[in-house]
């Protein structure tokens, strides 16, 4: 209620209390940017794709000189890229040899219900199937000619299809069970997959090692290297009998740019494409690129979550919320050969502050360029054609004893159905916040339509699948509830606030 909310208010963690790494971080701009490798299928027959995945953990030197465990896809944080051509399908199997059951979301895909990763649909680890303790370790046959359950554990898996009959955009995997999505996300489960057509690639955009994907992620390292996640408020540790969930959501002090810490990267003195995904649990920020003399670089937006806008929008301050990406064309002609462009968060302090480099290292001639149309199949529902208009608040709440984060009042309750709509309806769904809460709804793209009453802002712009709710605001946005009968859900993407709740079925009937 409201007198929880006021007191949360009150609380540091609720704007964000930031963990300090326990080891000691390398300075700025060191380490060269990584590209995450290109996943190679197993098979491309019958028109569609077909990828095997081994989630498993593994160990990497995020940091020079730390070794640090992971959970990762394949071995690898970030995992492995899913390059995918629109309408041409993708099955992937995913492998568990985790300590923990999983689920593999592909956000922002258009896709059916069994695929989509609903938070209870698991895949178990091998050896979570035995159903009587084992002792001594013979054949598989066991000692005495008796059954021995390790002879049908198998490794289990589960396939995921992916239809990626939708816009060309950057899309990404990232694990989604219920309560645990935020640490194992923090542990290393994400990944892209980018959907390309034909018409996008003859726009004539920067392309090939010009084209750069994104992933920012902060994250905190304990003294032994491991990535630390604290299950319980720290700002509360001290505090005898006050046992709360970490609220506000995770922060590090490190920020990761596809799991290098401010990385650099040498360009050449041309146009760039950064398709940018923040990737960060809780962490927002709003990015600018600011070259050695201080001038800011125009930021010029091609795509929004779900794919190209009808045409650019320049900025030079970016905001990106959790989950949400930008596709943005960079200039670096006007920079001199040996100039260093940062990639500064506004939002951050100190370290924080500082995202990545870019250092011009030549210069170069550039074929590339900017449509002044870039796609003519956006929706453009018009608030005329919802047959219904829904509202949702964001905000904290008492759940369990304790603070949850509710919609509607409701904790995620996968047997209640909190929407339920019909293939093909357009709806108007007005959100409200307390906090911060960027909102994401599945299988579905949408337009923003309006902020606390005003007409949207210029990052809105294009089709998206998280909007970012800034405190006190209540977003209008517009969407066609298209593609596949099921159930799907909608959640805020603050990873924490989603695993303490704020989570609602959206059933397509
Ligand atoms: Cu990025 Cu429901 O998730
Ligand atoms: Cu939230």
């Amino acid at each position: 209620g409201l007198s929880a909310s006021a007191a949360l208010a009150r609380r540091p963690s609720v704007t964000g209390a930031e963990l300090r790494s326990a080891v000691p971080l390398p300075p700025p701009f060191q380490v060269p940017l990584p590209i995450p490798a290109v996943l190679k299928p197993v098979s491309t027959s019958g028109g569609a794709d077909r990828y095997e995945i081994t989630q498993r953990e593994a160990s990497a030197e995020i940091l020079p000189g730390v070794r640090t465990p992971l959970w990762t896809y394949e071995g690898a944080f970030p995992a492995p890229t899913i390059e995918a051509r629109r309408g041409r399908p993708v099955t992937v199997t995913h492998r568990n040899e985790l300590p923990v059951p999983t689920v593999v979301h592909l956000h922002g895909g258009r896709t059916p219900a069994a695929s989509d990763g609903y938070p209870t649909d698991l895949v178990l680890p091998g050896g979570w199937q035995e159903a009587t303790p084992h002792t001594g370790h013979g054949s598989a046959q066991g000692a005495h000619g008796m059954h021995d359950p390790r002879a049908v554990v198998t490794r289990l898996t589960r396939d995921y299809t992916f239809p990626l009959d939708q816009r060309p955009t950057l899309l990404w995997y990232h694990d989604h069970r219920m309560d645990f999505t935020a640490p194992a996300i923090w542990r290393g489960l994400a990944g892209l997959q980018i959907v390309r057509d034909d018409a996008e690639d003859s726009l004539g955009l920067p392309a090939g090692p010009r084209e750069l994907p994104l992933m920012i992620t902060d994250r905190a390292f304990a003294a032994d290297g491991s990535l630390d996640y604290p299950s319980l408020d720290p700002t509360l540790r001290e505090r005898p009998g006050v046992r709360e969930p970490y609220l506000a959501g995770v922060l590090g002090d490190v920020i990761l740019v596809n799991g290098a810490p401010w990385p650099v990267h040498e360009v050449d003195a041309a146009r760039y494409r950064l398709r940018i995904l923040n990737a960060s649990n809780a962490r927002h920020y709003e990015l600018e690129a600011v070259s050695d003399d201080g001038r800011r670089l125009d930021l010029v937006q091609i795509g929004a979550d779900q794919g190209l806008l009808a045409a650019p929008v320049t900025h030079r301050l970016l905001p990106i919320a959790p989950a949400e990406r930008y596709d943005v064309i960079v200039d670096f002609s006007g920079v001199p050969v040996g100039g260093l462009v940062r990639m500064v968060n506004r939002l951050g302090s100190g370290r924080t502050r500082e995202v990545m480099a870019f250092r011009v290292a030549r210069k170069a001639t550039d074929g590339s360029r900017i449509p002044r149309t870039l796609s003519t199949d956006l929706p453009a529902w018009r608030r005329s054609d919802a047959v219904r208009v829904r509202e949702f608040a964001f905000r904290v709440g008492q759940m369990h004893g304790g603070h949850g984060w509710l919609i509607g009042g409701l904790p995620f309750d996968p047997a209640r159905a909190d929407v339920t709509t019909h293939l093909d309806d357009v709806e108007i769904w007005r959100l409200v916040a307390d906090v911060h809460h960027p909102v994401h709804l599945h299988l579905v793209g949408f337009r923003v339509l309006s902020r606390s009453g005003r007409p949207p802002l210029p990052h809105d712009a294009g089709l998206k699948d998280t909007v970012s709710l800034r405190p006190g605001e209540g977003v209008e946005i517009i969407t066609r509830f298209d593609g596949y009968r099921g159930r799907y859900l909608f959640h805020c993407h603050n990873a924490e606030h989603e695993d303490m709740a704020m989570m609602a079925n959206l059933e397509i009937l």
